[in-house]
């Protein structure tokens, strides 16, 4: 099937879909294996909807890989997934650079082992020029936590209260010029947001796959966006349009 014949099955495509990757730790223990080896294969899973995500045509792909919750997991957990990503990032930044992907992070960098906030700052400046598809790597991100921080520049900035409108706030939060997302996807069964982009979705739809992360393939992809086509939003008006 070609990128167009799969882009025009779909009854629309969402132009950002956010996806929450949940369910890890599960994947690895219903297999018997240790919580890093889901870790490994939810890392290795992010490729394959990378790639599924420029085919169906998405401009913007948001993944929660970290939350400013997960540090309160055991130090093994913690400093296993930042090596993991440090890794995944030097692994794909020439691959996605190849793709036309640009990569944006958005959370607290200076948290980051100096390593890993290299590997990003420089995968970053590498892809900064590219258009066919936006890659938002949400790590060591809170929703909350954004918002503090998006208040004290402001207030930095010494901005006029009078001036102070939902525009400017969102160009002061970490996804400015970045839309909102149309879709987000929770796997694994759990319904909640965790902290994730707790400014910009209040008028996504959500959709709650029960699929550990690593076992969302392509086909999961498109049944969400299947399911997204046949929602009717309506922004607190009466129709759609
Ligand atoms: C998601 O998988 C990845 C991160 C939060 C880093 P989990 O590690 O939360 O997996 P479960 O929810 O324990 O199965
Ligand atoms: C949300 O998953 C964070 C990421 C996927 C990065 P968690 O597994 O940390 O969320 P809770 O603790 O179940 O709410
Ligand atoms: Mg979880």
């Amino acid at each position: 099937m070609t990128i167009q014949e799969e882009t025009q099955s779909f009854i629309k495509v969402p132009q950002h879909i956010a996806i929450i990757m949940d369910g890890n730790g599960r994947w690895a223990t219903a297999r018997g294996l240790h919580r890093l080896a889901g870790h490994n294969a939810g890392a290795e899973n992010l490729r394959t909807i990378i790639q599924a995500g420029v085919d169906f045509g998405i401009q913007y792909l948001t993944f929660y890989a970290f939350s400013t919750e997960n540090w309160s997991r055991p130090k093994g957990e913690v400093e296993g997934l930042m090596q993991i990503l440090t890794d995944v990032i030097d692994q794909e930044a020439a691959e996605l650079h190849q793709q036309g992907a640009r990569l944006i992070h958005i959370g607290k960098l200076e948290g980051l082992p100096p390593t890993l906030q290299e590997k990003i700052r420089n995968a970053v400046e590498l892809t900064k020029g590219n258009g066919r598809i936006t890659i938002v790597l949400a790590l060591n991100y809170g929703g909350r936590d954004e918002i503090v921080h998006a208040v004290q520049r402001m207030l930095k900035d010494q901005i006029d209260p009078e001036k102070v409108d939902q525009a400017l706030l969102s160009d002061y939060m970490f996804t400015a010029g970045i839309p909102d997302p149309d879709l987000v996807i929770r796997t694994s069964g759990e319904q909640r947001t965790s902290n994730f982009l707790t400014w910009q979705t209040v008028y996504s739809e959500w959709y709650f796959p029960t699929v550990y992360w690593p076992d969302f393939n392509k086909e999961e992809l498109a049944k969400a966006i299947e399911e997204f086509g046949n929602r009717n939003r309506r922004f607190g008006g009466l129709s759609e349009a």
